[in-house]
């Protein structure tokens, strides 16, 4: 794998992702795990083969915890993409 690749493993982050909201699951990506890898591998037992290249917290979301009551802000489409027609 090379940088190539990075755009086709956060596309299949987000597949995934959908298709676990698809299943009644929600997810939350870290990225933040990717600089600690030495410690993640000694966890979970990972062979020295393996790149550590995102975390991701996957379970059902509590909606009765305020914390997950945050909603992000989007901007709207049009801020950040051209249609030609
Ligand atoms: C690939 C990816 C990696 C992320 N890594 C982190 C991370 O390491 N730490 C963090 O606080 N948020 C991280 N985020 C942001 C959160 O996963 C999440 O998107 C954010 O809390 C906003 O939630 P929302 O997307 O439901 O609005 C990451 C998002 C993506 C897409």
């Amino acid at each position: 794998m090379g940088p190539p690749q990075w755009s086709d493993l956060g596309m299949f982050l987000q597949t995934f992702m959908l298709l676990a909201t698809e299943a009644g699951l929600a997810t939350c990506a870290q990225e933040a795990w990717a600089t600690k890898p030495q410690t993640v591998a000694e966890y979970v037992d990972a062979p020295g083969t393996s790149m550590l290249f995102c975390g991701m917290a996957i379970g059902y979301e509590d909606t009765t915890e305020a914390v997950n009551t945050l909603r992000s802000h989007r901007f709207p489409v049009e801020s950040f993409t051209t249609f030609i027609s």
